[in-house]
């Protein structure tokens, strides 16, 4: 089922999210279907469950070829509960993003360009990858509304952030 997302100015999108405590339950399939669902109907590259209202520690990503993000290297479709992450270098790079929870807008944000995550699958499984560039982006931008963050508040150069239909003409019609 498609949900609507909840847009910034909602206050359960500030809300620091509760761990999975059960694996392989149908109510976790039935959430991970519905973020699916609703990740694809919009476009996303990725999406966390206090996006639909859900106040639990689930993220989606993955993406093969994006209008929203048309330069950016494929990364795998992930399903991933109670994530840790660990950076694996001091570097951070610069890069613009966007969140269908702040639709129209786009923001240059600093992000770890390389790290470690960790968590499991909906069915308990565990994931353990080293990933780096647009793939570490993705994960820390998802992570972060577990935790009640949006990217603008990462925001450093307030200058860098604006519409994205001005910021990118070229990309009119790759809607949030
Ligand atoms: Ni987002």
């Amino acid at each position: 089922m498609i949900h609507a997302i909840l847009r910034m100015g909602d206050p359960r999108l500030l809300v620091p999210s509760r761990a999975v405590e059960r694996f392989g339950t149908p109510e976790l399939a039935a959430l991970l279907a519905d973020m699916r669902d609703t990740m694809r109907a919009h476009d996303g590259a990725g999406l966390a469950a206090p996006q639909i209202g859900v106040p639990l520690r689930v993220v989606i990503f993955g993406m093969e070829a994006n209008p929203r993000y048309p330069d950016a290297p494929p990364v795998p479709y992930t399903e991933l509960v109670n994530p840790v992450l660990t950076p694996l270098a001091d570097d951070e790079e610069d890069g613009w993003e966007g969140c269908l929870s702040v639709p129209g807008f786009r923001g240059v944000v600093p992000r770890f360009t390389r790290l470690r995550y960790e968590g499991f699958d909906p069915a308990g499984r565990r994931i353990a990858r080293e990933v780096d560039d647009f793939h570490a982006r993705v994960v820390q931008h998802e992570c972060d509304h577990l935790d009640g963050i949006l990217y603008p508040m990462r925001i450093r150069d307030m200058r860098k952030f604006g519409f994205a239909e001005v910021l990118f003409p070229e990309l009119a019609g790759a809607d949030e």
